[in-house]
């Protein structure tokens, strides 16, 4: 996609937009208004939900009552999408992924992460849509991770440079192993997804800016250093996602759909529903290597 100049949230706003904008907190989330995404964009429109993504950090779009095929297609218009290797996907679609917890699958992505990071390219973004919600609860959060790299202190900041972490797609890896997949079907595994390095600090590809690039869910430990320091320096970058200041909390409704940026925000589904049923797909856009 094209290079932004800017990602000053007033200055977006104040330029000429295709849709109305009703942000959810200063730092992270917006829900852009009066879209139908039915449509077929234009590519004013797209460049503009993009930069907005790029602005943002996580977009949100009410009452979108798509069809897996267009919702195939607004994901394609950022990019290529990915087949998940190891999570359940909608029956002829292997691009759609289908998450669904209910009384027998309590939820389970409430741990702070950003997609796919134990990938050597991980998702650009991933585009959630509702398709069955709780009546009550159910949320998803999201944080902000440039801010949090933003106030970090500056000898953290300074330490951190040039540092790498390894990541693992363990919580998966552990999920085959129940599902009874043999030692050698889970090592053929672990051969095609070898473990990745990625900094520690990225740097967002369009906006230049910095972000924590450590997560709970993937993340084992920082390259080249003692093991006790590696834990605690990634314990308290992963305690960040968790500072409400760099939050915001979005209240789904049936097909309300969430784009968020995997490369600027985290995210945590809250398991709070349980045992009623909630029922999501997602499309995930392929990225390029962290730097
Ligand atoms: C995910 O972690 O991709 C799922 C988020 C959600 O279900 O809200």
């Amino acid at each position: 996609m094209s290079q932004m100049i800017s990602n000053n949230a007033d200055e977006f706003e104040n330029s000429d937009l295709p849709f109305k904008v009703n942000r959810l907190s200063p730092n992270i989330g917006a829900e852009l208004l009066e879209l139908d995404l039915k449509n077929s964009l234009d590519s004013e429109t797209k460049k503009k939900i993009y930069e907005a993504l790029l602005v943002y950090k996580v977009i949100f779009f009410r009452n979108q009552n798509l069809t897996t095929e267009e919702h195939l297609k607004f994901g394609r218009h950022f990019g290529e999408l990915e087949v998940h290797p190891f999570a359940p996907y909608k029956e002829g679609f292997p691009e759609v992924l289908n998450i669904t917890h209910n009384e027998k699958n309590k939820g389970k992505e409430n741990v702070w992460h950003s997609d796919v990071t134990w990938r050597e390219k991980p998702s650009l973004g991933s585009i959630l849509r509702m398709i069955e919600g709780p009546q009550i609860g159910g949320d998803t959060l999201f944080s902000d991770m440039q801010t949090a790299y933003d106030k970090l202190p500056e000898d953290i900041k300074n330490k951190l440079e040039g540092a790498i972490a390894v990541h693992d797609f363990v919580g998966f890896r552990k999920l085959l192993i129940k599902k009874g997949k043999t030692t050698e079907e889970v090592e053929a595994f672990n051969k095609k997804y070898p473990n990745p390095e990625h900094p520690v600090i990225r740097t967002h590809p369009d906006t230049k800016k910095k972000a924590i690039y450590v997560n709970k869910a993937f993340t084992q430990y920082i390259k080249g250093w003692e093991e006790n320091e590696s834990k605690s320096m990634l314990d308290f970058l992963y305690s960040q996602a968790a500072i409400p200041e760099y939050q915001c909390r979005f209240i789904w409704e049936k097909d309300s759909i969430a784009f968020w940026d995997n490369r600027s925000c985290q995210h945590y589904a809250v398991s709070d529903y349980w045992p009623q049923v909630r029922k999501v797909e997602r499309v995930t856009v392929i990225g390029d290597t962290p730097y």
